[in-house]
Order: structure tokens, then C-alpha cells, then sequence
């Protein structure tokens, strides 16, 4: 009842200046103009009015206002805002010069010419005489403004950026810092072009870094995260462009004492879920024990994949260290609430004294035991909670390994009768699975990373290291777009491939910092990066090793060079197609959308798609595009890119390079994926005369002709059904024909082509793809 009435409290407030008709448009603000009441509809405007200043009703307590600046175009951003003021205080300067709003006053310094104005530049900054808002930052940064090097600078509810380095969460608990060479280092400031600027002379990129005209912001936002927006003017709505903390649920105190974190699908989908034997606490947030804990009555509940970062203290006792020590030392000491274990990789055990914090994410590789009382009858429900990760890459099958003579008619029936049996299978498997998900996860948590990223970043190797575990770079397995990889084994047995990249601009320092968000992309379909290496002009990368091969070497066998082992590989089923589709989809859309859309992939094509054991899909090579030398981000498309896979905009029209071409070139891998057939190949196999443009006569057979089963791949015509394979396969070549368009605005996004793919929209019918190599580029 009291909140309805505090809510429209301001609405009423605000009624007459909305329906009266035009506010007063004020330039700059002088004693002649006092006082200025919150209620008054008057404006300041910057010169080019980029900025407005004026009264709003206070967010955070009803019936008060604050004198805030804002976007003109966007006015409910607010780039600064003063303590809330009630309706009866106004803002005045006095004939001696003396600017004051409520209790609060300015003097001018005697030196100031007379009359004193209080003006908003184009900047954002407001000012008054030698007084500016930019000193006095609320919860904004814009460019050219720099940041006060100490104290908490940006406050938003109760978190805030303190010393321009750390976020912390009221009132002393830091889970963020800007670092550079794992050092901790200050922010100085915001530049318009679009980087972050900091005290030893390194920067950070955002997305859009360069893009002109834009407005571009620091913001620390009330989720607890800072983020770098950027607007084109008159656009309606802001792009995130960098932020700091990719993982909600590591923001502290997203989710109340006792509570964890889990983050599903996504930044913004989060969940706080209490722990079994504890209930929601009246406030909301924090999460009560149900049956007070007595010492010596208890047991420990598991929970697979959570850990509470709060009150924890490694224990570094080694009498300790393994499970049981571990379990008997919590439950020795009356303090502890819960222990921690990790039981793949370097074992440990962590004590917990408090439940705050908690997280939950197979990165962790913890399990978490919570102490409960002995009559606690609930049951442990935190085993999974993963479904989103189980749906491209569900079930480990093998499929039948072909037989030269696949002609004859028995050997079909066989192949038909196989790949149902797989199918059937794969449902006993998954039912197996689900049983199975402890190791399963925890397999799991092992591909998505052992080190736990959020806190220590990615590996820092020497080149000594690298050069013993690849025995002097000896074992060539690749020679990607950015360098020759190698196969490596690290002292703890990790199998790895060696990345040594070529033609890599900047300093060390940039490089870290690229390599560094690299390397926290985690995605069950892109190739997890552990490490790197920057020394002596050395720059190397360390990945986990894939040791199936690549996409390429399944579609097209007959011209690999690994020829001998190119009978043994298996034909890819439909359904295996299929999933291989939505995965990459999944992994780029990934990239282009959640990671922030900067991450553009630009060479996407079947040597850059790794196939693991279980034909799981998994994106190689993503981000590197990024680490290029400068001048040849500038003549990217004799660089990157690969022929038969560019998007027309990069070949010949000279368009500036976008998520779209990415989009262009999974069109084609995924026509290649349903033919099996190099779309640059295909003109020499099949046809003479101009239908050589394998999207264009993929659309006539599908389109026109309404002969979809011509473009497929004629090794596994037999296996094909169009009642089983037929909605699937369908999709796939209406995706591409989506992907394929020659203009980049009417290709869909990513996430759209995922979406189609998965047959979540509706699939109309797109243009015609026209033939644009006129002549072959090389
Ligand atoms: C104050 O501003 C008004 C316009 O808003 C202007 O007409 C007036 O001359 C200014 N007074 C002084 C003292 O500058
Ligand atoms: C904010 O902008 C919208 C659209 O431009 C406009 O309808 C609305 O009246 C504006 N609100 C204020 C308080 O200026
Ligand atoms: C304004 O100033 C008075 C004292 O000058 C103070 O009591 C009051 O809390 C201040 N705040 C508001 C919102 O008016
Ligand atoms: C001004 O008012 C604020 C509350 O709005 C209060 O915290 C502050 O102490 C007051 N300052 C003075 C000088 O009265
Ligand atoms: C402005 O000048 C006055 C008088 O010289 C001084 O007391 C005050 O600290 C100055 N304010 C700022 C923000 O520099
Ligand atoms: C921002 O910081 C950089 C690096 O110190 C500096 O070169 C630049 O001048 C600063 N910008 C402003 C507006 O002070
Ligand atoms: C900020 O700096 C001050 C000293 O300048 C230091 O005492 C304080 O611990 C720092 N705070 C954080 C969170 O780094
Ligand atoms: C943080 O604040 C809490 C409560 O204010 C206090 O008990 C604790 O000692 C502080 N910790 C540090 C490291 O300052
Ligand atoms: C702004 O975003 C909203 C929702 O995200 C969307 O519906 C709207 O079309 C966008 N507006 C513009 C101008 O892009
Ligand atoms: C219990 O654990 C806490 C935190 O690890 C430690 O400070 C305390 O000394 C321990 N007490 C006993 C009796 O071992
Ligand atoms: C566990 O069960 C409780 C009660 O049914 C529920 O509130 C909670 O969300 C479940 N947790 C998980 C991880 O599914």
C-alpha cells in the first residue's frame, strides 16, 4: 500500500510540468534567473544540447528531487545527479555569487570575473566558476573526464569503484580489480575514441573503439558491474561495448548470505537458490538454516559445483588434504559451516566460516559440503542444474566407420538400420548420462577449465616451458590463418596444442590484456585457452588439445592430406550434421553477443571447427583477429579470411567489417556441412557455365526447383529420410540461404541463426544469393 503511494507520489508531482506545454529552455543559469525550484519546468542545455540539466524526481527517495545531467536524447540517462533535494529548496546563486541548492553552497574564488553563470558544457560537464561536476563523479565517466585517483570515485547502491582500481561491495569486500601483468592499476580515463586508459600507459579496448560519433559513458551499474556504453546520437538505445565482470554470479553480494548464485543462459539470467535445509529468508535475499546447526549432530550435505568465496581459508595443513582429513578438520572446529573440495587436478580443501558469496559453476570444480544437522531430511538437489550445457553435446556415440563398397543394397538397409540403432541408443545414453552426472560433469568442469579464471586470469608460460613441453616445438599438428601449433604435454600430463603466433602487433602489455579476455570466453563449443606466452618477441598461445582434427577432415576425406587415415574417419550422420550446426552457431553467437559484440571471429571455416571424440563442435582461432599487427587490420582481407569463405563486403566492397561477415561465412561451412562438397570445389565437380555460385544454385534447387535432396551429400543420400532427417536438414540449407544474403544488413544475426537452426522461428523465404566473384580473388 505505502510503496503504490510512493511510487505515484513523483508521477503526481510531475503531472502538471508534463502537460504544460514546453519546459524553458535556459542556456546557462545566473543570478538574474534565481531561484530555480524543482518543480519548475526549466532546462539547461549545452551548447550543441547534447546534455540537459535540470530537476527529476530522486530514484531513491519519493517525494525528493536531484539536479541531474542527462542525455537529451536519452533522458533517462543520468550522467551525474546531486543529493536528493526536497521540492521546497531551490538551486540559486545570490547577487554576491554564492551558488547554493539546499544546504550546500559554492563560492566563487575572488578572483572570477563578476557575474557568475553556472554553465553545461558539450562535454557533460557542468560547471560554476572554477567548480565542475566532472571532479564529483556519481555514478558516471564520460570521455575527457578523469577520474579522482582515490576514494570511492563511482557509487551505485552499495557497490563502488574504489581508488579507481577495485569494486567493492559494502563495505570493504573488493571482488573485482583492473590489473595489468597481474598487478593491480588505476583508472585515469575514458577516451572519446573508446578505450580505457590507465595510470601505467596501458588501455583496454571496447567493442566499438574508433566508431565515430558516438557518445560513449563508464558506468557502474546497480547489478554491480562498470560497462562502457556507446550510443550512435539519435539512435535509440545503448550498446554495451566492454564490461568489466563476465560472469554475473561473481559479483558479490548479487545473491544473499546463504544464498548461490547460478548463472543459466546468459549475463542477466541468474538465479539465487538457497542451499537444501535452508529456506528464504523474510528479507528476500538471504537464505536461512532451517534447523540450527549443533555441534556434534551433524552431517554434511554435498553440493556439486558451488563454492562460497566468503570467510574461506585454504587450508594449507597437508595432514588435511585429502577428502577425509579434509572432512574431519571441519568438523572438528565449531566454526566451520561448510568445507570445500576439489577433487580433479591439484587436490584441496577450503574451510568455510561463512556462507556468503556463494556461486555455483562447473569452472569451479569444487564441491562444497555443507554442515547440516543430523535431522535434516532434505535431500542434496545441486548435481546438475546443467541442461543448457547437455543439449549440443548430450551423449558419447560412435558411428559406423564406412566400407568402400557402399552400393549395394544390404549395406544400405545395414547403414539405415545402424543409424536408428544409434539414435535409439542415444536415448538409453542420455538416460545413462543422467545417472552418470557426477563424472559426467565433472569431465565437464575439466573442458571448461582448470584454472579458475575470474580470479587469476590465464597462465603466464615461459618459453623454456613451452619449448621442453613441446620437445623443441617438434610436433607440427596445424598450420592455422595465425601460426603453426604444435602438440605439447605440460608437467601435469596435460595434452595441449602450441599456438606459435606470426605477425602479432603491440606491447606485451596489450597483448596480456587481449589474451586475458580471450581467454575467459567459456563456452562448451569454442577451444578453451589456458595460457599464453609474451617474451622476447615470442607470442605464444596455450590450448587444450583436440586431438580429433578438424570439421574439414570429415566433410571432404578424398583431398585431405592425412589420406591414409581419411577411410578410417567416419561419415558424419544427419543428426550429428545437425548438432555440429547449432553448436558453432551457439559458440559464435556466443562470441558476437554475449561476450560483447567486439569479439568478431573472421575466419570461420571447417579447419577452424575442432570435432572432439563425442563430435562435439568446438570454435578454434576465435579472438585472434584481434591480436593482428595494425596495418594489417587494415588490409584485412588479403590477412584473414580465406577464399570461398569472405562475405562480398570484405572482398569488393571495402564495408567495414561486420558480425555479419562472420554470419556469411557460417552460411557457407553450414551448406558445406549439408553437402559435403567446398563451395569453392563445387563448380569444377558438378557444373560448367555460370551457376558456378554454390549458394546461388543451392537456392534455385531449393527454392525454384523445390529439389532439396540434389545439394546433399550424395555418401549419405541413403541414410537420408525425409521424415526423420528432413525438418533438420531443411533447416540447415534455409539457415544458409539466410546466412549467404550478398548484403550484410539482411543476413540475421547469430543468435537469430541459432535460433532458426534450433527451429525456434520461422524460416521465410530470403532473396536470392547473386554471383559476386566476378573473378577469383587471391
Ligand atoms: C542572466 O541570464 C539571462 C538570460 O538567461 C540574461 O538575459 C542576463 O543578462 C544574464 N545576467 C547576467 C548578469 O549575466
Ligand atoms: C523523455 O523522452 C521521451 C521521448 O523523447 C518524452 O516522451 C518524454 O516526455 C521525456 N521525458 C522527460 C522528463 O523529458
Ligand atoms: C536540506 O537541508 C536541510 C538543512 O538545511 C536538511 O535538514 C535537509 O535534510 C536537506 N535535505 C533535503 C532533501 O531537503
Ligand atoms: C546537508 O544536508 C544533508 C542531508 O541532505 C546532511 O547529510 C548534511 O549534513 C547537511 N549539511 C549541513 C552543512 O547542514
Ligand atoms: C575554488 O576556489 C575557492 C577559492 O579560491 C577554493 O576555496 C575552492 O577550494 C576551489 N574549489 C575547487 C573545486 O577547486
Ligand atoms: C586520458 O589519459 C591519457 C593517458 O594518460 C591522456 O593521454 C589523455 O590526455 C587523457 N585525456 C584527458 C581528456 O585528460
Ligand atoms: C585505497 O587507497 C588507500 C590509500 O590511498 C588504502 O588505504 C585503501 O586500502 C585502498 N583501498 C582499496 C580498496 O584498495
Ligand atoms: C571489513 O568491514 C567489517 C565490518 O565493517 C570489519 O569487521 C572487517 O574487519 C573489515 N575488514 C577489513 C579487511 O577491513
Ligand atoms: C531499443 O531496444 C529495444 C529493446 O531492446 C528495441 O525494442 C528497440 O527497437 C530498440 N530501438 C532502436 C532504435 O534500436
Ligand atoms: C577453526 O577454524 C578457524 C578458521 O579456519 C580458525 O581460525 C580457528 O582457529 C579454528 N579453531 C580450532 C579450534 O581449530
Ligand atoms: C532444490 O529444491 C528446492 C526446493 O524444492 C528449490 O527451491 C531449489 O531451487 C532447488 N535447487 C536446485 C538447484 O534446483
Amino acid at each position: 500500500m505505502t510503496r503504490l503511494l510512493w511510487c505515484t507520489l513523483p508521477l503526481l508531482l510531475f503531472l502538471p510540468s508534463i502537460t504544460t506545454a514546453q519546459p524553458q529552455i535556459l542556456t546557462s543559469f545566473n543570478a538574474s534567473d534565481s531561484p530555480w525550484f524543482p518543480t519548475q519546468n526549466k532546462l539547461l542545455i549545452s551548447p550543441s544540447r547534447t546534455f540537459t540539466a535540470g530537476f527529476l524526481p530522486s530514484p531513491t527517495s519519493s517525494g525528493s528531487f536531484t539536479f541531474s545531467i542527462f542525455y537529451t536524447h536519452f533522458n533517462s540517462t543520468v550522467v551525474w545527479s546531486s543529493a536528493p533535494v526536497s521540492s521546497s529548496s531551490p538551486l540559486s546563486i545570490s547577487p554576491s555569487g554564492v551558488l547554493s541548492l539546499n544546504n550546500t553552497s559554492w563560492t566563487v574564488p575572488s578572483t572570477s570575473p563578476p557575474n557568475p553563470q553556472l554553465t553545461l558544457l558539450d562535454s557533460g560537464a557542468l560547471t560554476f566558476a572554477n567548480w565542475s561536476s566532472f571532479k564529483f563523479p556519481t555514478d558516471t565517466i564520460l570521455p575527457e573526464q578523469i577520474i579522482p585517483p582515490t576514494g570511492k570515485t563511482l557509487v551505485n547502491g552499495k557497490f563502488s569503484l574504489v581508488n579507481a582500481t577495485s569494486l567493492v561491495f559494502a563495505p570493504n569486500d573488493s571482488y573485482w580489480s583492473f590489473t595489468s601483468n597481474s598487478n593491480p592499476v588505476a583508472l585515469l580515463n575514458l577516451t572519446s575514441a573508446g578505450s580505457l586508459m590507465f595510470q601505467d600507459g596501458t588501455s583496454l579496448i571496447a567493442a566499438d573503439v574508433g566508431a565515430p560519433n558516438r557518445l560513449r559513458r563508464l558506468t557502474l551499474g546497480p547489478d554491480g558491474n562498470l560497462k562502457v556504453y556507446s550510443a550512435a546520437p539519435g539512435s535509440g538505445n545503448w550498446t554495451v561495448v566492454w564490461r568489466a565482470i563476465q560472469e554475473r554470479c561473481t559479483i558479490h553480494g548479487t545473491c544473499g548470505t546463504g544464498s548461490i548464485c547460478a548463472t543459466l543462459d546468459g549475463y542477466d539470467d541468474f538465479n539465487c537458490l538457497c542451499p537444501p535445509g535452508f529456506d528464504r529468508a523474510s528479507d528476500g535475499q538471504s537464505c536461512r538454516r532451517r534447523i540450527p546447526l549443533t555441534p556434534a549432530d551433524d552431517k554434511f550435505l554435498r553440493l556439486d559445483f558451488v563454492s562460497f568465496t566468503d570467510g574461506a581459508t585454504p587450508l594449507s595443513d597437508p595432514s588435511a588434504l585429502n577428502f577425509e582429513g579434509c572432512r574431519s578438520y571441519c568438523a572438528r572446529n565449531a566454526s566451520c559451516l561448510a568445507f570445500g573440495y576439489k577433487f580433479s587436478g591439484s587436490q584441496s580443501c577450503v574451510l568455510n566460516t561463512r556462507l556468503v558469496n556463494g556461486y555455483w559453476s562447473p569452472a569451479t570444480e569444487l564441491a562444497t559440503f555443507l554442515r547440516v544437522s543430523r535431522r535434516e531430511s532434505a535431500t542434496t538437489n545441486f548435481t546438475g542444474m546443467s541442461t543448457k550445457l547437455e543439449t549440443t553435446c548430450p551423449v558419447r556415440i560412435r558411428l559406423p566407420v564406412p566400407r568402400s563398397d557402399s552400393n549395394s543394397t544390404t549395406w544400405n538397409l545395414a547403414i539405415i538400420c545402424s543409424l536408428f540403432a544409434v539414435e535409439l541408443l542415444a536415448g538409453v545414453f542420455s538416460f545413462y548420462a543422467f545417472l552418470k552426472k557426477y563424472s559426467k560433469y565433472r569431465d565437464m568442469a575439466r573442458t571448461f577449465g582448470l584454472e579458475l579464471l575470474p580470479a587469476g586470469g590465464p597462465k603466464r608460460f615461459t618459453y623454456a616451458e613451452l619449448k621442453s613441453a613441446t620437445k623443441d616445438f617438434s610436433a607440427v599438428v596445424g598450420h592455422g590463418g595465425f601460426g603453426v601449433v604444435y602438440r605439447g604435454e605440460l608437467p601435469d600430463h596435460r595434452i595441449v596444442a602450441v599456438k606459435k603466433l606470426k605477425s602479432v602487433g603491440g606491447g606485451e602489455a596489450e597483448f596480456w590484456a587481449e589474451v586475458t579476455i580471450i581467454a575467459r570466453m567459456h563456452h562448451l563449443n569454442l577451444v578453451r585457452m589456458w595460457g599464453f606466452c609474451a617474451e622476447k618477441g615470442q607470442r605464444l598461445l596455450v590450448y587444450e588439445y583436440i586431438p580429433n582434427g578438424s570439421l574439414d577432415k570429415y566433410l571432404f576425406p578424398a583431398n585431405t592430406s592425412d589420406g591414409a587415415n581419411a577411410k578410417e574417419r567416419p561419415i558424419l550422420d544427419w543428426s550429428i550434421r545437425y548438432r555440429i550446426a547449432v553448436g558453432v552457431a551457439r559458440a559464435i553467437a556466443y562470441l558476437h553477443e554475449e561476450c560483447l559484440e567486439w569479439v568478431l571471429h573472421c575466419d570461420i571455416k571447417p579447419e577452424n571447427i575442432l570435432i572432439e571424440d563425442d563430435f562435439c563442435p568446438k570454435v578454434s582461432d576465435f579472438g585472434l583477429a584481434k591480436l593482428a599487427k595494425k596495418e594489417d587490420k587494415v588490409s584485412m582481407s588479403k590477412i584473414r579470411g580465406t577464399r570461398g569463405y569472405m562475405a562480398p563486403e570484405w572482398v569488393i566492397q571495402r564495408e567495414p567489417i561486420t558480425a555479419k561477415a562472420d554470419v556469411y561465412s557460417f552460411g557457407m561451412v553450414l551448406l558445406e556441412i549439408v553437402s559435403g562438397i567446398r563451395n569453392f570445389e563445387f563448380r569444377m565437380s558438378t557444373l560448367e557455365s555460370e551457376d558456378w555460385y554454390f549458394p546461388k544454385y543451392a537456392y534455385e534447387k531449393v527454392y525454384r526447383e523445390r529439389k532439396l535432396e540434389e545439394i546433399l551429400d550424395k555418401r549419405i543420400m541413403e541414410s537420408y529420410d525425409g521424415r526423420v532427417h528432413g525438418g533438420m536438414v531443411e533447416r540447415m540449407v534455409k539457415t544458409a540461404m539466410w546466412c549467404l544474403q550478398d548484403r550484410p544488413e539482411a543476413r540475421p544475426s547469430m543468435g537469430k541463426v541459432a535460433k532458426m537452426l534450433e527451429g525456434l522461428v520461422e524460416i521465410t523465404e530470403p532473396g536470392r544469393p547473386t554471383i559476386f566473384y566476378l573473378n577469383d580473388e587471391e
